[in-house]
């Protein structure tokens, strides 16, 4: 046989937040762990995230004169769901919830450097739909810092127990193993040598997080490709919600760069061409204003675009000006780099250009709140993942909550279930096979003189998600995406062209072949919003816009090309909601 094999208990696919918690709870488990990823952990887009994380830390007694103060798990919870639109499974909501706190303070323990209160405490700030301040921050790069902290855990495991830590960096996977609905590990090529090779495991865990390159107006990564969660969608895992994807209100018009949410926090305001304060004039978003939730704050760009009233036919102003130097400077000093990086304007002096764009990925790999799959041994968590934390629309500063707690809980369940896994040892012929074929298909897509570059059909593929699956959606719209996808599908099947005919550290290889996940993604997106007819949280349907209040997650899966999609039940124990309100059915595209 041709490749290497490789055997390791547990393999990690992704690096970011929730795969390098996991990694360092499975190593201290004694576990022989490999950590495969297509870039170096530090350059995940975990790195990225700004604003914050949540966590309710000290519960301060209420005070009549400070309204902010006695915030709780309760509350936390209820903010969260309340933010979902009552559509959150209140299991993973109460995990995430209840454990949150204590992994906070466990990265302050191993030298995460949180911004501060004047009394030395972590410092909290508002973020949207938060009904207290209990996002935990460092300045407007928390992520950085705590990506940072991670990684420095994890080089400090590999350095006293080296043969139980690997990084396989810049290792791209091929294909999840899996037979009798069982894993048996992964295949991946090395970017640089092309080389393919086999990992075997006991238990994989899935954390490559969001998909958010099958648009073009996002603020995810161009790692982002849909690639990481199209994998086990091959191999069998269902995915869930696929049609609620969340779009951030404020990203900067041009590039989609992130202007964190904690900007709106610390006091921005979103105003259009006439200086208005525009979100006061919406039902939905008069009360709460800016730190109303995305999902309404996005729609409501939109309206306001749509009646003119924008800045120009795509963006609206955010004002910072009223926040002072002094606040920019020691708290946002990342916006007014970025800011002045790309647009030339100094969010102290200037109103900043912004508009929604796609940023999160609500649904995911379906997983219960253990983040366990319907493939034995398969775990997943973080953004790839959907546990049902975040219902119908996800709460600012959840995500790295989220990618924390069930990281560390994926490979407790990993843990678990390899302390009662039977032995068994597979013949070596299923792996041969496997690589076979994917060799077969790398050299397939390396020989295949087509007429389309991947550029143009993924150019293509961005038109139609930014203009029929976004903000608004309609059948219409849905049903031109659905045929505009399968005429690229056939001209990726049978017309492409790759740059290159090595494999060596070949981007257009990796690109060729991630193009199709996006595709599959892309196509699970759009038939998931068709078949969703009604309006909830971030899918908002114009031909259907009440909430038929029927509560129920999707199910995709792919079988002989064809998607499936059925529902089941989400296990909410709060009252549902009867309709959305009146105030956001208003708009049509
Ligand atoms: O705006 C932000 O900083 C984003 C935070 C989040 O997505 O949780």
């Amino acid at each position: 046989m041709g490749a290497d094999m490789k055997e390791f208990d547990v393999i990690i696919v992704g690096a970011g937040m929730a795969g390098l918690r996991a990694a360092i709870d499975s190593v201290k488990r004694d576990q022989r762990v490999a950590v495969i990823t297509k870039v170096h952990p530090l350059r995940s887009h975990s790195v990225t995230a700004s604003g914050g994380v949540n966590a309710v830390l000290d519960k301060p007694q209420k005070t009549k004169d400070d309204p902010f103060s006695g915030d709780s798990i309760d509350m936390h919870l209820q903010d969260t769901i309340a933010c979902g639109h009552y559509f959150s499974d209140t299991a993973a909501v109460e995990t995430l919830v209840n454990r949150g706190p204590g992994m906070i303070k466990e990265l302050e323990r191993w030298g995460c450097l949180f911004s501060r209160t004047k009394d030395n405490k972590i410092a909290q700030r508002m973020m949207g739909a938060s009904s207290k301040p209990r996002t935990v921050y460092s300045a407007d790069k928390t992520g950085h810092v705590m990506m940072n902290t991670l990684y420095e855990q994890c080089v400090r495991l590999r350095q006293n127990k080296p043969s139980q830590l690997q990084f396989f960096e810049e290792w791209f996977v091929l294909k999840l193993l899996v037979i009798n609905n069982t894993t048996a590990g992964v295949i991946a090529m090395q970017i640089a040598t092309g080389k393919i090779e086999i990992f075997t495991a006991k238990a994989v865990i899935w954390a490559t997080g969001g998909i958010g390159r099958v648009y073009g107006r996002t603020s995810n990564p161009l790692t982002n490709s849909g690639w990481g969660v199209a994998i086990p969608l091959y191999a069998g895992a269902l995915l869930k919600d696929m049609e609620f994807i969340q779009f951030h209100p404020t990203q900067l018009s041009g590039s989609h760069i992130l202007i964190t949410e904690a900007a709106r926090g610390e006091g921005a305001v979103l105003v259009n061409r006439k200086g208005e304060r525009f979100l006061e004039a919406y039902d939905d978003s008069k009360k709460d204003k800016e730190l109303s939730p995305r999902d309404i704050i996005s729609r409501n760009i939109r309206r306001e675009i749509l009646a003119g009233r924008g800045v120009n036919a795509s963006c609206v102003h955010l004002d910072m000006r009223g926040l002072g130097t002094k606040k920019i400077k020691t708290r946002l000093p990342g916006v007014q780099e970025l800011c002045k990086t790309y647009t030339g304007l100094d969010p102290a002096r200037h109103l900043i250009p912004v508009t929604p764009g796609q940023h999160y990925t609500i649904g995911g790999i379906h997983t219960n709140e253990k983040a366990e799959t319907n493939i034995h041994g398969l775990f997943a968590a973080g953004e790839c993942a959907c546990a049902g934390v975040h219902g119908a629309n996800r709460m600012g500063g959840n995500s790295l909550l989220e990618a924390l707690v069930f990281g560390k809980i994926a490979s407790e369940s990993a843990n678990r279930y390899i302390a009662h896994k039977p032995v068994k040892t597979l013949k070596s012929n299923f792996f041969e096979n496997a690589c076979f074929e994917e060799e077969n298909k790398i050299n397939y897509l390396l020989s295949h003189n087509g007429h389309f570059r991947v550029a143009e059909i993924r150019d293509k593929m961005h038109e139609i998600m930014d203009e029929h699956v976004s903000i608004y959606r309609d059948g219409m719209g849905l049903v031109n995406a659905a045929k505009a996808i399968k005429d690229l599908k056939n001209k990726y099947n049978n017309d492409l062209l790759v740059d290159g005919p090595d494999r060596r550290a070949n981007y257009g290889l990796i690109e060729a072949i991630e193009l199709k996940g996006s595709l599959d993604i892309a196509d699970i997106i759009i038939h998931a919003a068709l078949k969703r007819n009604e309006s909830i949280g971030v899918h908002f349907r114009n031909d259907f816009p009440v909430y038929k209040n029927r509560s129920r997650h999707s199910l995709s899966k792919i079988n002989k090309g064809k998607i499936k999609i059925r529902y089941i039940p989400v296990k909410s124990k709060n009252k549902l909601l009867k309709t959305i309100s009146a105030g956001t059915i208003l708009v049509k595209k």
